[in-house]
C-alpha cells in the first residue's frame, strides 16, 4: 500500500477503520517528528506485531512548559516521511493544533493524582498532564489495536498503561527497547542540540547508570552514597544534574532499601549546557 498522509482527524479514521474492515490489525506509533533510530526501532516493533502502521507526527504545546524548547524543538518533515515511506509505514497522521485542540475555551483536563511526583513529572510542571491529554486524544483518534512507546521514557509509558487501564482505552501497549548510538548515548530528537564536546560527554550519563546497575547486581540494597558519588563524578564531567536514583516501577517513586526478587528502574536526568538528557535501565531482578 503506498503511504497515505492525513492531516484531519475525519480522514485518519476513515483510512485506519478501512484498514479494520478488512480485517487488518493496525499498529499505532505516536512521535513528536525528527525522527531518529530510536523512533524507527519503534516502527519495527508496529510491523512486526501488526498488519498495518500508522505514526502521528505532532509537537504538542501542551506538554512543553514556559521554559522549555517548544519553539526551537527541531522539525524535519521531509526526511520524516522520507523515512517513514522507506519503513513502510501506512499512514502519517500529521495535524495542527487548530485540528488537535480546536480554539475554544477548554473545560476538562487530566489529574494525575500518582506517578508524575518523582522523574520527570518531578520537573516539569504539567508535562505528563499534557501528554496524558494528546496521547488520549490520539487514541480516541486512531483507534488502534496496539501502540507503541519507548522504554527511553519509562514513566511516560507508566502513566500511559495506567491511563489505559483507568480509561478503558482498548489498545495493547507494547514498550521498546533503548535505542542507543554505538557509544553507547541514547538517541534522542534533541541530541542535535549538543556541541561536539557535550556530545563527547554525553555518553557517560549511560555509563554512570550501567555502574549503578553493576553494583545492584552484585547485591547492593541502599545506593545513595553510590548515586551522591556518581552525580559528583556527573557534575565534575560538566553535567547539571537533575536526578540519579532508583525508582519503583509500580509507583514510580525512590527507593531506598532495594528488596530482593524486586524490580526497579535506575534513571537519570541532566542538562549538558541547554540540552536535556534523560536515560534509564531496567533493573530486572
Ligand atoms: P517523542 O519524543 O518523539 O518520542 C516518540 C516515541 O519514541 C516515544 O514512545 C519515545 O519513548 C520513543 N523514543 C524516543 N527515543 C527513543 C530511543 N532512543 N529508543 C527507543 N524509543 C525512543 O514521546 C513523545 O514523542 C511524546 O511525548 C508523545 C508520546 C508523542 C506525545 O506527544
Amino acid at each position: 500500500m503506498e503511504m497515505k498522509v492525513v492531516e484531519t482527524i475525519a480522514d485518519i479514521r476513515t483510512q485506519v477503520r478501512a484498514l479494520k474492515a478488512k480485517g487488518k490489525k493496525v499498529a499505532f506509533v505516536p512521535t513528536m517528528g525528527a525522527l531518529h533510530g530510536g523512533h524507527l526501532s519503534l516502527i519495527h516493533l508496529a510491523k512486526k506485531n501488526a498488519d498495518a502502521v500508522v505514526v502521528s507526527i505532532y509537537v504538542n504545546p501542551a506538554q512543553f512548559g514556559v521554559n522549555d524548547d517548544f519553539s526551537t524543538y527541531p522539525k524535519t518533515t521531509e526526511a520524516d516521511l522520507e523515512l517513514c515511506k522507506m519503513e513502510g509505514v501506512d499512514l502519517v497522521f500529521m495535524p495542527s493544533t487548530e485540528i488537535m485542540y480546536g480554539s475554544g475555551t477548554k473545560y476538562f483536563s487530566i489529574e494525575i493524582k500518582e506517578l508524575n511526583k518523582y522523574l520527570d513529572g518531578g520537573s516539569r510542571e504539567g508535562y505528563f498532564q499534557g501528554i496524558s491529554l494528546v496521547v488520549n486524544k490520539l487514541f480516541n483518534i486512531v483507534e488502534a489495536d496496539i501502540a507503541i512507546f519507548g522504554q527511553k521514557d519509562y514513566q511516560q509509558f507508566r502513566i500511559i498503561e495506567q491511563m489505559v487501564k483507568e480509561f478503558n482505552h482498548d489498545v495493547k501497549l507494547i514498550m521498546a527497547p533503548i535505542g542507543r548510538a554505538k557509544d553507547g548515548l541514547a538517541l534522542s530528537s534533541r541530541n542535535v542540540y549538543l556541541s561536539e564536546m557535550e556530545r563527547e560527554i554525553a555518553p557517560t550519563l549511560y555509563k554512570v547508570l550501567e555502574e549503578v546497575e553493576r553494583a545492584l547486581k552484585n547485591g547492593l540494597l541502599e545506593p545513595e552514597m553510590l548515586l551522591r558519588e556518581k552525580q559528583r563524578e556527573l557534575a565534575e564531567k560538566g553535567f547539571k544534574n537533575d536526578y540519579l536514583n532508583v525508582f519503583s516501577l509500580e509507583k514510580m517513586w525512590p527507593v531506598n532499601k532495594l528488596e530482593k526478587g524486586t524490580s526497579y528502574l535506575i534513571a537519570a536526568a541532566a542538562y549538558l549546557g541547554k540540552t536535556r538528557l534523560i536515560d534509564n535501565i531496567l533493573f530486572e531482578n
